[in-house]
Order: C-alpha cells, then structure tokens, then sequence
C-alpha cells in the first residue's frame, strides 16, 4: 500500500489499450468502498460512454474554450464520474476520498489515472443541469469530481515532483 502510494502519479497520455472489465470492476468497487460522510452512500459513479463523452467535452469548450479535444480526458479509456446529491454537503469531501481510492487502486493495478477538473466550476450551468437530466439522472445529482484511467504510455516524461507541504507539530 505504501508503495503505490507513493509511485502515483497523474498521467496524461494513454496507450490506446481497452481496460479488461474485471479490473475495471475493481477500480469501481475500490471506489465505493471509500469513506464517506454518514456513510450516506448517496453518491453515483458514472462510467461515461463515447456518446456522452462527446456532448461533455463539447459543453466543457464551449464553457472554458478550445475545441471539444482538448477536453476529452486525456484520451483514456476509462473516464468515471463521481455525482452526488446537492444537499450532501460533505459531497466534494467524499468524491475526494472515492477517487482517490479509485486512483490508488488503478495504480496498484498496473493503470494510470488522472482527476480531471473540468466540471468544479460548472454544478449550476445549466446546459451541464440539462445534459445531466438527458442522461437520466435524478434532478439532484452534481458532478462532484472526475476522473480518467488507462495504461499509462511510457512515452509521456513525468518530471518529479517535490514535496512541498509541510508537517507540523504543535505541544
Ligand atoms: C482536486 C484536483 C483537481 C485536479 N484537476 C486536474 C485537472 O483538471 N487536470 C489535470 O491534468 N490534473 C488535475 N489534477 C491533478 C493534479 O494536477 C496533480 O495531482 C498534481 O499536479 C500532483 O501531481 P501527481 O498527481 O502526479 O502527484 C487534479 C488533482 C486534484 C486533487
């Protein structure tokens, strides 16, 4: 556990490669098995298809610019979102901790990952309020955070990366 906590890293380039639905299944489940506020349980993990990710890299140019490309996680074959309902307060807090789980679990796998952030500053867009309710979901739900998942392409240079923060100690 030590170790993958401390080989992961964010990776941003993705071998064309189909993730085998076991192990995809696994990086799900280590998703739900995440601590969470009250253990509510409130939240939904979308595995988001070539149709709908499409339409959410469009709105997501059109919101932030650019071409709906650049916004395509990545390009990896697995992108996962994580929606809870509104009136969870906590929800940003436990979509911290499912998808960290999640990530962790890709990298003891053998897989990369990334949190993409393109939806933090869109939960009251309407046309994000809009695509989610064409996908069906409940009027309550928000994305609450994002992720990509893939085999990582060994050509992409990930620099080391410091750490800064600090740890303190008070009597
Ligand atoms: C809340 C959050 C939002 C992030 N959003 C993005 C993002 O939108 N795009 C991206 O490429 N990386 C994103 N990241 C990844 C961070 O950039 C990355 O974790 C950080 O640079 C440390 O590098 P490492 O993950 O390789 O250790 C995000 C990470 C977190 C925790």
């Amino acid at each position: 556990m030590l170790e993958t906590i401390r080989s992961r890293r964010s990776v941003r380039a993705y071998l064309n490669r189909q993730i085998p639905p076991a192990v995809e299944q696994e990086i799900l489940q280590a998703g739900r098995c995440a601590p969470n506020a009250w253990d509510r349980q409130s939240f939904v993990l979308c595995k988001v298809g070539p149709d709908a990710r499409g339409a959410l890299a469009a709105l997501t140019a059109r919101h932030i610019g650019g071409v709906p490309a650049d916004h395509d996680f990545f390009g990896a074959p697995l992108v996962v979102l994580v929606l809870d309902r509104r009136e969870n307060l906590e929800r940003r807090a436990d979509a911290g901790c499912i998808l960290e789980n999640m990530m962790l679990a890709a990298q003891s796998l053998g897989l990369g990952s990334v949190w993409v952030d393109q939806f933090a500053t869109l939960e009251d867009a309407p046309d994000l309020i809009a695509l989610l309710d064409q996908f069906g979901f409940d009027p309550q739900l928000v994305i609450c955070g994002a992720a990509a998942f893939g085999w990582p392409d060994p050509e992409e240079e990930i620099l080391p990366r410091p750490l800064r923060s600090k740890i303190v100690a008070l009597k």
